[in-house]
């Protein structure tokens, strides 16, 4: 069985010998460090630690970690008397644990809602090699998928950006999905249909994956950017070097409310006020009509030193914090959500439904 294969040159992972490598996206571009996973465990804590990170790119992780847990080799295997009860148990633990790496980004409890429905059907008698076969089929799937979804929202997005400059938020590129990217892998199109178009990189504190991840990908691409603090857009636009805002999500409520990584929101009203077209580009695996509002959508608090340490240096005293690691774009402030099926045009719960009937 032959792993997909991430099309552009940056790559959160690959398949190997029965074992996931994944880049560390905490040293990049500084460093290029890969971290190797053969079970569960390992993949539970990359997706913690945001060795691997974006909604799509964690939840094809949570898959492979899936399919590692019955790997032939894994523990579970020596264990005597292995029988249905005990697979079954096996399968809830890694379960719950790939289920606790990370709270917001929907498309790992999808991804691993994939994983189940498979799990279910499956025959428990087979033999090891045959199961772990199974899983790990299901997981190139879904890799294969997200590839696919990428190129389609490419196609679909790269017409609606007017022209001027593109804005964007945080990585969403190759290494946030595995595949081209989302709204990076739209801007990538825009760039290879050769209109030449600058692209304003938000640096997205506190983590900084834009400044660390985003450049990095548009200068591999070769594409005309500008990196800037957060605090700088308004200055931007302002002066009319911005044409649009194009963002990815990491959970899209049923009404069309977008959580993605805390910052989006500023942009969003920033863009109104400007009236400069605000974008959303996910895949539908991001879409969660089962969360009716954004109200709804849990967010991730991350620890104080995020904010108060730069790369384990202290850039304050250890005062009181508060970071979130999302935020809410009221579906209002979206022009369109970018979709592999196409496009959502001024997002509504009637929009979203009109459009997936
Ligand atoms: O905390 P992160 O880096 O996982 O957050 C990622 C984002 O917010 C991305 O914009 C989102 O996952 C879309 S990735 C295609």
């Amino acid at each position: 069985m032959k792993p997909p294969q991430v099309p552009g040159a940056a790559k959160p992972f690959v398949w190997q010998d029965n074992r996931v490598y994944f880049v560390d996206q905490r040293e990049l571009p500084l460093a290029e460090k890969w971290i190797t996973c053969s079970d569960e465990k390992q993949v539970a804590a990359v997706i913690r630690d945001m060795v691997v990170r974006g909604a799509p790119a964690i939840g094809i992780a949570a898959a492979l970690g899936m399919a590692l847990a019955f790997h032939p080799e894994h523990p579970l295997w020596s264990q005597s008397g292995v029988n249905e009860e005990l697979l079954h148990e096996h399968w809830q633990g890694s379960y719950k644990l790939l289920a606790e790496s990370r709270p917001t980004a929907v498309n790992l409890f999808w991804a691993l809602r994939r994983m189940e429905a498979l799990w279910q059907g499956i025959d428990k008698k087979l033999e090891s090699l045959e199961l772990f076969a199974a899983l790990l089929q299901e997981a190139f799937a879904i890799w294969q998928e997200t590839i696919a979804a990428d190129q389609a929202m490419a196609r679909y997005g790269a017409p609606l950006l007017p022209p001027g400059g593109i804005l964007t938020h945080c990585n969403t590129g190759a290494l946030a999905t595995g595949g081209l990217g989302t709204a990076l892998g739209v801007i990538f199109q825009v760039g290879r249909q050769g209109d030449g178009v600058r692209v304003w990189v938000d640096e997205t504190r506190p983590y900084l994956q834009g400044a660390r991840l985003t450049a990095y990908e548009l200068a591999q691409e070769g594409m005309d950017f500008r990196l800037i603090s957060d605090n700088m857009a308004a200055s931007a636009m302002s002066r009319g070097w911005v044409g649009s805002v194009i963002v990815g999500a990491d959970r899209i409520a049923a009404n069309g409310d977008t959580a993605n990584k805390v910052g989006t929101l500023n942009l969003a009203i920033l863009a109104q006020h400007y009236g400069i077209p605000f974008y959303v580009a996910a895949p539908l695996s991001t879409l969660d009509r089962r969360t009716p509002t954004g109200q709804e959508i849990p967010i991730e608090e991350r620890e104080a030193q995020e904010l108060t340490r730069v790369r384990g240096t202290a850039i304050t005293a250890d005062y009181p914090v508060w970071n979130p690691a999302f935020d809410i774009t009221p579906h209002s402030l979206i022009r369109a959500i970018i979709t592999e099926k196409g496009v959502i045009e001024k997002p509504t719960v009637q929009e979203i439904d009109r459009f997936l009937a």
